[in-house]
């Protein structure tokens, strides 16, 4: 999708040239400034029953009177907030979906001037979002519709904040879109090396840093338990670290950690055959921190980032990890492992500890840790956990910011209890109850030397059903976070 600013003021609508002129309208009332054929064709669908100022109402028409545009495009959202006009854009577009337009001119009335930047940037994602199909595997999937350009319309005072809205929305964007495509290819394809060249890839399109671990090379890091899990599986496991350097090499860069794994049948505490295929986005939160990265590599923020993944598949076969069985973590910390499908924790332990070497400003970690996570908050708040409020807010901040909202998760210390072993210093599962809140227990033991956080992603990286796919998220929160960060 092309994407571009249009200025106009409200009063000029009716001269704009676009195929269908599409408007998001807030509250009850329609501003006195609002174009008077535009207003009079508005005023006339309410009085004949088929429109109203309230939300989720919509309405098309075709050969609008006083009009340049061949089509109207309504939308009203009752309230003016981001969420309210992010959902307005996605409403307006599926109007549009399977029509003739080619060229839609987007315009937002009874919106606050302020919300500009942030009004762009979602209008861009949805459309971006509404434009993706995945092909890969798949090359007949039809085109999502004839829609290809989409004009912003915003009065010429806002032309600054549109553009530092494009700007954020096309890199975000694009970063979803690249989190979605690795999410969604199937796990022969999108394996450990897969991801370790998609993040070469960013070397020469986006000028970042990459070095890719090996088998041998993890073996001589002393991640133990990372290979405790890589073991079952005929192909080979990869530690992926990449660098975005904006600032002075001297200031503490941030971290992110993706969990990659990229195929989770659980190993010999085998999951069961419904559904297992969806163990494929297993690896959404290597994809984020991908995506992040491509995101924020376009931005080039003042900011230095590092991205690590540790990537792998989750088999079972003789020469699995079994039940019992314990490893030493790179930290040194032995670890009995009682269920071989609570792997995540596994390759991350030792991802967060490889993490100290760059003496990090902060790290967060990005994992489709738990069906409990699921459980807890559904599809619509990722996880969120930090060990210090600062941190906690920041995250909390960007994923309302990004329409990529998390919920902060507790840590007492009691809920680490479950985790005592007699056998190690550690056990890899606790009870069932609290299932998110143990895990993110067992990862803090290993992130005792900065600041953390923790997102688990295990509700909100893919949807099920016929929507079946990655969602890209939390790119959104991810990028919104890094830019905050900027000192
Ligand atoms: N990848 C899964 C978590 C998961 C499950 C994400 C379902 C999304 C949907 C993870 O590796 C896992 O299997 N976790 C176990 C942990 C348990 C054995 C303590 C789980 O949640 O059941
Ligand atoms: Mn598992
Ligand atoms: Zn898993």
């Amino acid at each position: 999708m092309d994407f571009r600013s249009q200025s106009a003021s409200l009063d000029a609508l009716a001269s704009l040239t676009a195929d269908a002129l599409v408007l998001v309208i807030a509250g009850a009332t329609l501003p006195a400034d609002l174009d008077k054929n535009v207003t009079a064709l508005i005023k006339d669908a309410i009085k004949l029953g088929d429109f109203d100022l309230k939300a989720g109402q919509a309405l098309s028409l075709a050969r609008p009177s006083g009009l340049k545009a061949p089509r109207l495009v309504l939308v009203a959202t009752g309230a003016a907030t981001l969420k309210a006009a992010r959902n307005g854009v996605s409403a307006a577009l599926a109007q549009l979906k399977g029509r003739g337009a080619a060229h839609a001119a987007l315009g937002f009335v009874g919106f606050d001037a302020a919300l500009t930047e942030s009004l762009v940037e979602q209008a861009l994602l949805a459309a971006s979002d509404a434009s993706y199909v995945y092909r890969h595997t798949k090359p007949s999937a039809p085109a999502p519709g004839k829609l290809v350009k989409l004009s912003l319309v915003f009065a010429k005072e806002q032309a600054k904040a549109v553009k530092a809205g494009l700007t954020r929305g096309q890199a975000i964007a694009n970063g979803v879109a690249l989190a979605r495509e690795c999410a969604n290819l199937p796990p022969n394809i999108a394996t450990p090396s897969y991801l370790a060249d998609q993040t070469k890839a960013l070397v020469k399109s986006h000028g970042i840093k990459v070095e890719v671990l090996d088998q041998k090379a993890i073996e001589k890091l002393g991640m133990g338990s990372f290979l405790s899990v890589a073991k079952g599986s005929d192909v080979p496991p990869r530690f992926i670290v990449a660098r975005y350097e904006g600032a002075a090499k001297t200031q503490a860069p941030l971290v992110l950690v993706g969990k990659g794994i990229t195929f989770d049948s659980g190993g010999i505490s085998l999951k069961p055959g419904a559904g297992m295929d969806e163990m494929k986005f297993d690896m959404g939160g290597a994809a984020s921190v991908l995506g992040t990265l491509r995101a924020v590599a376009e931005l080039k923020p003042k900011i230095n980032l590092v991205v690590l993944i540790a990537a792998c598949e989750n088999m079972p076969s003789g020469r699995a990890v079994k039940p019992g069985d314990v490893v030493t973590s790179m930290s040194g910390q032995t670890i009995e492992i009682l269920n071989t499908d609570a792997e995540g924790r596994l390759i991350l332990c030792d991802a967060l500890t490889y993490a100290e070497r760059f003496k990090p400003a902060a790290v967060v970690d990005v994992a489709t840790l738990t069906g409990a996570c699921v459980i807890a908050l559904g599809g619509v708040r990722s996880g969120m956990y930090a060990s210090d409020d600062e941190l906690a807010q920041a995250l909390s901040a960007a994923g309302e910011a990004a329409l990529d909202p998390c919920w902060r998760m507790p840590l007492d210390d009691e809920y680490e209890d479950g985790l005592k072993s007699n056998f190690a210093d550690v056990a890899n599962v606790a009870g069932r109850e609290g299932g998110s809140i143990t895990a993110a227990k067992f990862l803090q033991r290993f992130a005792g030397q900065y600041r953390w956080g923790h997102l688990d992603i295990a509700g909100t990286a893919w949807k099920g059903g016929g929507a079946k796919g990655g969602t890209g998220r939390p790119v959104g929160l991810l990028t919104h976070f890094v830019l905050s960060q900027v000192r």
